[in-house]
């Protein structure tokens, strides 16, 4: 049986974050809040515990997991190298939405990093991961709180429809305010390379370390195991159409099609489909993207036309999670 304990976002209650780093602690898995999505966390340097994910998640055992921390020290300690960009970038974007992928060090299970030589990490700044992880006193290893190639949750409730009882506990502090998943670099590639866009876009990574390459070309086998094409999937079919998507929808709505739109402000409405208007600002159509299509999912219609977003850099990682979503 799961538990959920609602937990307070911006001042977590002490007795819950203790009650949960104890579950931790003790080789358990606690889905917790972070500024991107809620993520499935187990004790990263427990081998059974990080099993457990793995098949809480139905995840291949070759995709490797995402090492939060709760400090710069507490990184250096699961790496084998910590580069001069690593520090810089540490210190501009840390606590928040980047992972670094550097040299593991050996006190990591190879189950962790699937095999390779490689870890991910980051160190997230939404306060109820950071006051989990502190109180662990243990690097904890999270993939998004989902079952494999599934939507990310980005609620509590997202999680427990996706994983139920597979999960010990269930922190709720509300939707998480990014919405999308974090920025994943490669800094053992040279020059560094993006292999999963996010909120941290390419040219602020660019401010800080130099040059970087971004890894966007569809179809291209991806140095991220992770980052099948099929991914970030509602089971509903989800298709990109051009301009508001409004030409599509009709076409759809009048062979009987029962179809959902999501859409920009101010579009007229087609009659008898559901409308969503979206943001026009990348952030915050970020932080909705995956409560609506989580929600659309549910209502079992027989399409999601989604009007595609710009193709403009501040929209990358947005288009991506699309792109990946379209092609069931
Ligand atoms: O925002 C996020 O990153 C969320 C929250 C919970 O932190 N986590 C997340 O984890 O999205 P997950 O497991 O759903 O996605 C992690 C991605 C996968 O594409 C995985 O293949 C890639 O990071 N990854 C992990 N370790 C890697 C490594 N050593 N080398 C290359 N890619 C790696
Ligand atoms: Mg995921």
């Amino acid at each position: 049986m799961h538990r959920l304990t609602k937990i307070n976002a911006e001042n977590p209650e002490p007795a819950a974050i203790a009650d949960a780093a104890e579950l931790i602690r003790s080789g358990r898995l606690v889905a917790f809040p972070t500024e991107t999505v809620y993520g499935l966390g187990a004790d990263a340097l427990n081998e059974p515990a990080v099993r457990r994910i793995f098949a809480a998640k139905g995840r291949p055992t070759t995709n490797p997991l995402i090492v939060h921390l709760a400090s710069i020290d507490m990184a250096q300690e699961v790496v084998a190298t910590w580069p001069d960009s690593a520090d810089r970038l540490a210190a501009r974007f840390w606590p928040g939405p980047l992972t670094l992928v550097l040299p593991k060090h050996p006190c990591v299970p190879d189950k962790v990093t699937a095999g390779g030589p490689t870890v991910a990490v980051r160190m997230p700044a939404h306060p109820v991961a950071r006051a989990l992880i502190q109180a662990a006193g243990t690097p904890v290893a999270a993939p998004s709180a989902n079952r494999s190639s599934a939507l990310s949750p980005t609620t509590a409730q997202h999680v427990i429809a996706s994983l139920g009882d597979a999960v010990d506990l269930v922190l709720d502090a509300g939707p998480c305010p990014g919405g999308i998943e974090s920025t994943v670099l490669d800094l053992t590639a040279d020059p560094p390379q993006i292999l999963r866009p996010g909120l941290i876009t390419a040219d602020q990574i660019r401010d800080v370390i130099g040059a970087v390459v971004v890894d966007r070309s569809p179809g291209e086998p991806s140095r991220s195991p992770g980052l099948l094409p099929r991914h970030y999937a509602p089971r509903t079919p989800l298709e990109l159409a051009p301009g508001d998507g409004s030409i599509r929808v009709r076409e759809l709505a009048e062979t009987g099609v029962r179809v959902a739109w999501l859409t920009w402000d101010h579009v007229p409405p087609v009659a008898g489909v559901e409308v969503v208007s979206m943001p026009r600002d990348p952030n915050a159509y970020a932080a909705r993207l995956y409560a609506e299509l989580h929600r659309l999912d549910a209502a079992n219609l027989d399409r999601i036309i989604v009007a595609e977003p710009p193709d403009e850099p501040a929209w990358l990682a947005i288009r991506d999670r699309l792109r990946r979503a379209a092609s069931n």
